[in-house]
């Protein structure tokens, strides 16, 4: 299904967000848009909150202040179910599959909010994008390599249909060859109309793959240009990209 990616509307965006975890206050002050159609990558050192931020959009945990909006909505205040079935997909860190259900049963669980009709067409079209998963449909999810699972996480946000894609470190502990994989796939979904949120570690790949690309650093955006731009900053190669 090739979605109408040509308007340069904004799909997300968030406003002043301030958001943690009790008294903890992780986020300050956080602003970012994604436009319909591109690739944002938001990228940073461990610890710095982007993950929170993900969470926050999710409704995972709430925000204390600013504003969440998606497709036109103000979303801050719905439950993450609702926020999901509005047209969001999202492939958790650490991939959390489940283990114990085979690969077929794992996408099933992602399209529970997709009617029959619609559910084989959505299983046909992430098997053509990621055949290994046919080809391992009946295999447990625990016996896949670290990719393979990947795949798999991708595939079950993928399960819906989403507006939005948002992945939090899909290349978190994958050889490169593998992680160069996983980026051509997305590189590939993203041509077929659906926008990506994504957060990374590895810059440089992440920054090839983008439009646009945030750099935080302790709860704050510090840097936001086109990422071809960000790829030429002195700063940013020094200090993410180890070139000195
Ligand atoms: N569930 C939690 N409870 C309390 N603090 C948390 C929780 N999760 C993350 N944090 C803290 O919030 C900060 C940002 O974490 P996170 O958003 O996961 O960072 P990143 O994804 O950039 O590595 C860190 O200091 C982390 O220790
Ligand atoms: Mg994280």
């Amino acid at each position: 299904m090739v979605k109408d990616s040509t308007n340069n509307q904004n799909l997300l965006t968030l406003k002043n967000i301030e958001s943690g975890y009790g008294h903890v206050k992780v986020l300050h002050n956080v602003s970012l848009k994604v436009k319909k159609g591109q690739i944002v990558t938001i990228v940073g050192a461990n610890g710095v909150g982007k993950s929170t931020t993900i969470k926050t959009i999710l409704g995972l945990i709430k925000a204390n202040a600013g504003e969440i909006k998606f497709k036109g909505e103000t979303i801050n205040g719905l439950e993450t179910y609702e926020i999901v079935a509005s047209g969001i997909g999202y492939s958790p860190e650490g991939r959390e599959v489940f283990g114990n259900l085979n690969v077929y049963e794992n996408l099933r669980i992602g399209a529970y909010t997709v009617d029959k009709k619609d559910f084989s067409e959505r299983l046909e079209e992430v098997y053509k994008l990621f055949p290994r998963l046919k080809e391992r449909k009946n295999q447990e999810a625990s016996s896949l390599s670290g990719g393979e699972q990947q795949m798999l996480a991708i595939a079950r946000a993928l399960m819906q249909d989403p507006d939005l894609l948002i992945l939090d470190e899909p290349s978190l502990g994958l050889a490169p060859i593998i992680a160069e994989e996983i980026f051509n796939r997305l590189a590939e979904i993203n041509q077929m109309g659906t926008t990506i949120l994504l957060i990374e570690q590895n810059v440089s790949l992440a920054l090839q793959l983008s439009d646009h690309a945030y750099v935080m650093e302790k709860g704050k955006f510090v840097l936001d240009e086109k990422a071809s731009v960000l790829a030429e900053n002195d700063y940013v190669q020094k200090t993410y990209m180890g070139i000195a």
